[in-house]
């Protein structure tokens, strides 16, 4: 039997971990959180993943149970048992800065556990330089050496979450090695989850800075399409509309506004290159203005609810749909919407929200959308989800006296002069 240890069971980790369960691999997930372990032991995630008609919950207990998956927070048991492993442990940004501890103590842990021919694949996104200058050296420390004693390569990670396991599959994978073995070894555990292309670079810096760049050109994207939203709004456009017909140019990608950036990787982008360009006195002044332009997107939509219960004379309440980073995700890190609600509260106005997805919970948030809208008339739509109906806002806030501000496109002026409820959209 085929055995792989996955380190990190996070957004990635976990489903990564899965679908090497699916192709008949015993898996070793290992996490440095015990509670999450306990949580994957017990078959329980908050994952909104699905495979095939299956949930990732169910996909979780039926590999638990027939013994492909064992989470564990033994880095020892697990290394012991695979010569394969796959790191996806992250490198979070505090004040602007990356931080590296997460991925120096995993390092340090796998050097402690390294046996001769194992062939370890870093796949969190890095700095670029990070695999050679920070990981490669912890793992020597060991007294073995790469490209003769083990194998390293750097495989980024593309996945969306929501589309994980689909885009395992279905994406290509760019990787690169440290030595021929390293690439080859690489290339053929990545092909047994991957359908498509495995993209090998002639280095690990270029996979690096490719997978950054990727996010970074999003987060260019959305603030342009942010900026240019001010612009339509002068001019009595829907923004969304504009970009749709703008779209249909086949040559054409553009991203849809919305209130900010969040989750863990746009947002990071920005910071992990600027780290290395400070480095190399390198500036990036155009992806720095998108990022700053971004970071202010939460004080601009907070403004224009506080402007909008200011003109109608309305309660300064407000129902808040959706807390999540994106639409139909359970992922509320650096989510903007935290960042509106706060800035709200600091304003005087009281919030309700609701979000059926979201499993962390706030002050603020509540159980219900029934409760969320009870005596409110401003209802701020910030992300999409399964299990808020939107329709439904006007069986509980007549539409004569509802006023709806809508971040994500749910309605039409149209609709709102059909049913007779004031829309402001971004
Ligand atoms: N979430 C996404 O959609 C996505 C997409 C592409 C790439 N990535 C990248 O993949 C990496 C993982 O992201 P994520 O969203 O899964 O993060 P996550 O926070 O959901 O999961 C990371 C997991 O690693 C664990 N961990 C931290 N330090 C550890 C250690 N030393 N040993 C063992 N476990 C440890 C944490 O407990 C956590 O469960 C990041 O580098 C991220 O940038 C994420």
């Amino acid at each position: 039997m085929n055995n792989v240890c996955v380190i990190g069971l996070g957004y990635v980790g976990l489903p990564l971990a899965l679908s090497f369960a699916m192709k008949g691999y015993k898996v070793y997930g290992v996490d440095s959180n015990p509670e999450l372990i306990s949580e994957l032991q017990r078959g329980e995630t908050h994952h909104l993943e699905s495979y095939k008609g299956r949930t990732i919950q169910e996909i979780l207990k039926d590999h638990l149970q027939n013994g492909n998956f064992i989470p564990m927070l033994d880095y020892k048991e697990a290394m012991q048992a695979c010569d394969d492993i796959i790191v996806t442990v992250p490198i979070p940004v505090y004040g602007g800065k990356p931080y590296y501890e997460y991925l120096i103590s995993c390092a340090k842990e796998i050097k402690n556990n390294l046996r001769k021919n194992q062939l370890i694949v870093l796949r969190s996104t890095v700095v670029p330089g990070t695999t050679r200058n920070v990981f490669l050296p912890i793992l020597e420390e060991s007294g073995l050496k790469c490209g003769k004693d083990f194998y390293l390569a750097y495989a980024s990670e593309r996945i969306a979450e929501g589309r994980a396991f689909e885009e395992f599959e279905n994406m290509p994978t760019a990787l690169a090695g440290f030595c021929e073995v390293s690439t080859k070894r690489a290339v053929d555990l990545i092909k047994v989850i991957c359908k498509e292309e495995v993209v090998v670079a002639s280095s690990v810096e270029v996979v690096e800075t490719a997978k950054v760049l990727e996010n970074l050109q999003r987060d260019i994207n959305i603030a342009m399409v942010n900026e240019f939203e001010r612009f339509t709004k002068a001019m009595n456009l829907d923004i969304f509309e504009v970009i749709k017909v703008a779209n249909t140019h086949k040559r054409v990608n553009l991203l849809y506004p919305g209130p900010g950036v969040g989750g863990f990787c746009i947002p990071n982008a920005f910071y992990y290159l600027n780290a290395k360009a400070e480095e190399m006195g390198v500036e990036l002044k155009l992806s720095k203005t998108a990022r700053l332009f971004n970071q202010g997107i939460p004080a601009y939509i907070s403004d224009l609810v506080i402007k909008t219960i200011e003109k109608y004379g309305a309660k300064k309440k407000v129902a808040v749909l959706g807390i999540a980073m994106k639409d139909y995700s359970s992922d509320d890190r650096l989510s903007p919407a935290l960042e509106i609600i706060e800035i709200l509260r600091q304003r005087g106005v009281e919030v309700k929200a609701f979000d059926p997805a979201v499993k962390k919970e706030y002050d603020f948030k509540v159980k219900s959308f029934t409760e969320a809208l009870e005596d409110v008339e401003v209802v701020l739509i910030l992300a999409r989800q399964h299990g808020i109906e939107f329709d439904k806002i006007f069986e509980y806030i007549p539409p004569s006296r509802a006023i709806v501000i809508d971040t994500r496109d749910v309605f039409t002026q149209q609709d709102a002069k059909e049913k007779g409820f004031i829309l402001e959209k971004i």
